[in-house]
C-alpha cells in the first residue's frame, strides 16, 4: 500500500478546503485506492463539510490534533467524540509544530495515542529531530526515546502509523532530507517498532515529511523503508499534488 497525505496546517477556509477536495478526488478518481491510501488532514473547521464533500473510500480524512480526555474543563480544546461525529479517520499526533511552536511533549503524545486507539482512529505519530540534535550525532536515540515514550503502555498498533519529519526539514525553511537519510533513519524507526512489538512492528507503515516536491518525491518512495509522504506546502495544490501521486505510482510500477 502505497501512503499519499497532505497537513494543511493553518491553511484554507472551509469554502478553500472543499474546492481542493472536490478537485483532488476528481483528478485522482481513476487511480486503483486498493493501492494507494490517499489523505488529507484539514482544520478542525473544515472537517464535517469536507466529509460530506467527498467518499471516503477516495480521501480519507484526518485532523491535526486531539485532546486525550472525552470532555471536560479543557478550553479550547476538541476530544475524540467531537472529531468521531465530524466521521474522521486519522488523528495527526506531535507534529514538529505542536512539539516546538506549542510546546507538546512525549508525554501529551503518549496520552494521544492511548485515547487515538481508544476510540478506534488511525493514530500518524510524528517524530523527527531537530538540526542540533542532527549536528550532535544523537537523531538515532532521539528517535528512539520519542518512539518509546510515545507508545508506552501502547499494545494495539493495528491502526498505528509514523511519520518521520525532521525539524530542520520542514517548511519553507526547511532543507530536505536525502532519500538516502530518510531511508536511514526509517530503518532505524522501523527496528524500534520490531523491538518493542516484534514482528507486527514491522508492519507499521512509515512515512517521511519535510520539505517533499515534485523533484525529490520519486527518488524518496523508491527506498525500502519508506512506504509513503507526507507532504505540507508541494500538495496544497489538488492539481500539483495529483503530479507528485502519478508520478510516485509510475515510478513504483517500474520498479
Ligand atoms: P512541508 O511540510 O512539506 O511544507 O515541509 C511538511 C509537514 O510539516 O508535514
Amino acid at each position: 500500500m502505497l501512503y499519499m497525505g497532505t497537513n494543511l496546517k493553518m491553511y484554507k477556509t472551509i469554502a478553500q478546503t472543499i474546492r481542493f477536495l472536490e478537485e483532488l478526488h476528481a483528478l485522482t478518481s481513476d487511480i486503483d485506492r486498493e493501492n494507494l491510501k490517499l489523505f488529507v488532514i484539514p482544520s478542525y473547521t473544515s472537517l464535517e463539510s469536507a466529509r460530506k464533500c467527498v467518499p471516503e473510500s477516495s480521501i480519507s480524512l484526518g485532523a491535526q490534533n486531539m485532546c486525550w480526555e472525552s470532555e471536560g474543563q479543557f478550553t479550547g480544546e476538541i476530544s475524540p467524540l467531537m472529531l468521531k461525529e465530524t466521521g474522521v479517520e486519522i488523528i495527526e499526533i506531535g507534529h514538529s509544530e505542536r512539539r516546538h511552536v506549542f510546546g507538546e511533549s512525549d508525554k501529551d503524545a503518549n496520552r494521544k495515542v492511548r485515547a487515538a486507539m481508544e476510540h478506534g482512529f488511525t493514530a500518524l505519530l510524528c517524530i523527527g529531530e531537530t538540526k542540533e540534535q542532527k549536528e550532535s550525532g544523537i537523531s538515532d536515540e532521539i528517535l528512539s526515546i520519542q518512539l518509546k515514550s510515545a507508545l508506552l503502555g501502547v499494545q494495539d498498533i493495528e491502526k498505528l502509523w509514523i511519520g518521520y519529519e525532521p525539524v530542520w526539514a520542514i517548511g519553507v525553511n526547511g532543507i530536505p532530507a536525502s532519500a538516502a537519510y530518510a531511508d536511514e533513519k526509517h530503518a532505524v524507526i522501523k527496528s524500534v517498532l520490531e523491538s518493542l512489538y516484534g514482528e507486527r512492528g514491522t508492519k507499521v507503515p512509515l512515512l517521511y515529511g519535510g520539505s517533499v516536491n515534485p523533484r525529490n518525491a520519486t527518488e524518496l518512495i523508491v527506498q525500502a523503508h519508506i512506504d509513503g509522504l507526507f507532504i505540507g506546502r508541494s500538495a496544497w495544490d489538488a492539481k500539483a499534488f495529483n503530479g507528485i501521486i502519478r508520478d510516485v505510482i509510475k515510478t513504483q510500477s517500474v520498479q
